[in-house]
């Protein structure tokens, strides 16, 4: 069987993006596949360190992965702080890439232009989700766009391991859909936690209307094409076509209509979450751990003899 894996960082409260992104494909494809759920909270803490939220976010995107269909009983769900190998095979990839390699990185740059502390940690973290993926010889990632780039980093540092070291690592192919690849926010610009224009994946319905009413329309066109788009995430073109064509110029209606439709998907989802206890995640993390350790060890055992620190 190939192997799925993603993760996401436990940096804040999911939005439709990252659901869309790569949750959403993640449970679909997650049947076909034998899959690896990831919390990544070494890589939140690039950006996040105040210990109490971290916590709060590990044990909240847990729910959120489970709420919104990935199966513990099927899926291996884990975080990677749980499984030491990451870290550790990090840096050996560190040492095989070199410096300007890793300034040409989309997600560094960005970051460093929006001012943010330009840490160590930030700078080499697409060697740590190279490691991430490689560790389980995964086949497809599931991302956003803007994962597109980490991907093939991922590539490089497993050819630039194998070609100093022998064939090891196998290289994994991104899974980006062409419709949801980069989901917009509230003011038409990428849905991201960081430029505040998010809709809240797990908000109560009041936080949901409240983000769908700021959406930013264009007063002099006909169809709010930002409404239209996020609305294209939940019914297909002819469906819209019509809502859109009967109520023109009627931007309250749309948004109103689109409050409903993200409200039909995400109600029963939020149900499930309320269910679900931090007793509930502790106890699937663990198991999820000791899954993925299983394999990271075996596979960092092949690493250490290949790379010659095994005597
Ligand atoms: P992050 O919030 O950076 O941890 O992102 C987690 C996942 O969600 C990654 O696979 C991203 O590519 C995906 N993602 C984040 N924002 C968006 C967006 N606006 N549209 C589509 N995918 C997204
Ligand atoms: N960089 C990804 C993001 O910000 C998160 C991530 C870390 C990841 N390791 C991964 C995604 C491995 C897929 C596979 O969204």
């Amino acid at each position: 069987m190939k192997r799925l894996l993603t993760g996401l960082q436990p940096s804040g409260a999911l939005h439709l993006g990252n659901w869309v992104g790569a949750l959403k494909p993640f449970v679909e494809l997650s049947r076909e596949y034998e899959s690896f759920l990831m919390i990544v909270d070494y890589h939140a803490l690039t950006t996040l360190k105040e210990p109490e939220a971290l916590r709060e976010n590990i044990l909240g995107i847990a729910k959120d992965y489970i709420a919104a269909g990935a199966d513990p009983e099927k899926s291996t769900i884990f975080k990677q702080s749980d499984v030491p190998e990451h870290t550790e095979l990090a840096w050996i990839f560190q040492c095989l890439v070199t410096v300007p390699f890793l300034q040409q990185a989309h997600a560094y740059k960005d970051k460093v232009a929006k001012g943010l502390e330009a840490n160590a940690g930030l700078f080499a973290y697409p060697m740590l989700m190279a490691a991430d993926i490689l560790l389980y010889d995964t086949d497809i990632v599931p991302v956003g766009q803007d994962q597109r780039q980490h991907i093939e980093y991922a590539r490089e540092a497993a050819a630039k391991f194998n070609n100093t070291y022998g064939e090891l690592f196998r290289e994994p192919k991104e899974h980006i859909l062409d419709s949801v690849a980069t989901v917009p926010g509230t003011d038409g610009q990428k849905m991201s936690k960081s430029y505040k224009n998010t809709i809240p994946l797990f908000g109560t319905k009041d936080e949901i209307a409240k983000a769908v009413m700021s959406i930013i329309t264009d007063s002099k066109a006909e169809s709010p094409e930002n409404v239209y788009n996020i609305h294209s995430l939940f019914r297909t073109r002819s469906e819209l076509s019509e809502l859109y064509k009967a109520n023109k110029g009627k931007y309250q209606a749309l948004k109103g209509a689109l409050i409903e439709d993200i409200e039909a998907v995400v109600a029963p989802m939020r149900e499930r979450r309320d269910s679900i206890s931090d007793d509930d995640v502790r106890r699937i993390l663990k198991e999820g751990s000791e899954r993925a350790r299983a394999i990271a060890g075996s596979k960092m055992n092949d690493v250490r003899r290949a790379i010659g620190v095994t005597i």
